[in-house]
């Protein structure tokens, strides 16, 4: 489904992603795990086009899509949910849900009731301003703004950041019926290893911008914890 293979990025002469390889087949949740300052958020950018590569490529269903531009990528099935959220403070929430929808092919341009059924809250809230939102309903109207242009893949980076306990657990319980009900494939970049466990069925674990392991969440040793993840 997504597949990165051998990718580079440079930060002017900082040489940040070395050789990254990573596949993310179709149906699985996978989960990029890491310090902080490893590279996880470089390496989500790369994908979605908002940072340039210096070599590798990124293929979706087999099209390398490594010099496509972000709103391309968009539209061939990558949906984002960038750490911090990104939402507009100023614009209301319903304006917020129908800002991407202009990046779908399909001409739809109402916001899809799925939204509203997987975050009720968002229906509620329709006419608040984002900035007024929590940051737990922050977040839910950024997972909700990528869904409406109805992706292939998501991609979220950190959507736990910073959110209350009973939000967090309502937010892996989406991503679960999301990926296992709805066969939507994901890729989620997480520090919390309880949570990690929870919703991914594979991890791919980075240190210094190099890929140190990955493979199906069971193989996730204590070991791999206590060098590449723990304080
Ligand atoms: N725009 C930038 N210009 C130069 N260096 C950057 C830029 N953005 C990030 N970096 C550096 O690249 C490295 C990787 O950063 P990145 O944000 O990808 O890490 P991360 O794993 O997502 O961290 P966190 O867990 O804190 O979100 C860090 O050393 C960071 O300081
Ligand atoms: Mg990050």
């Amino acid at each position: 489904m997504l597949e990165i293979k051998a990718l580079n990025q440079f930060y002017g002469d900082s040489h940040t992603l070395w050789d990254i390889d990573l596949e993310v087949p179709e149906g699985t949740c996978t989960c990029v795990m890491g310090r902080n300052g490893v590279g996880k958020t470089t390496l989500v950018k790369s994908v979605m086009g908002l940072l340039g590569i210096r070599s590798g490529s990124v293929r979706v269903n087999g099209i390398d899509i490594s010099r496509h531009r972000a709103e391309n990528r968009a539209r061939l099935g990558l949906g984002y949910v960038p750490q911090g959220r990104d939402i507009f403070p100023g614009l209301t929430v319903q304006e917020n849900l129908q800002i991407g929808l202009h990046a779908r092919k399909d001409k739809v341009r109402d916001i899809p009731e799925r939204v509203f059924e997987l975050f009720p809250v968002l229906k509620e809230m329709l006419y608040r301003r984002g900035g007024d939102l929590s940051g737990g309903q922050q977040q839910q109207l950024a997972i909700g703004r990528a869904l409406a242009l109805d992706p292939k893949v998501l991609i979220l980076d950190e959507p736990t950041e910073g959110i209350q306990p009973n939000i967090v657990n309502e937010i892996g319980d989406i991503i679960i019926r999301l990926n296992r009900e709805e066969n939507l494939t994901v890729l989620i970049v997480e520090q919390k290893l309880a949570f990690a466990r929870r919703v991914a069925s594979h991890f791919c674990l980075i240190e210094k911008g190099r890929v140190k392991s990955s493979g199906d969440m069971g193989v996730l040793s204590d070991d791999l914890i206590q060098k590449h993840l723990a304080v």
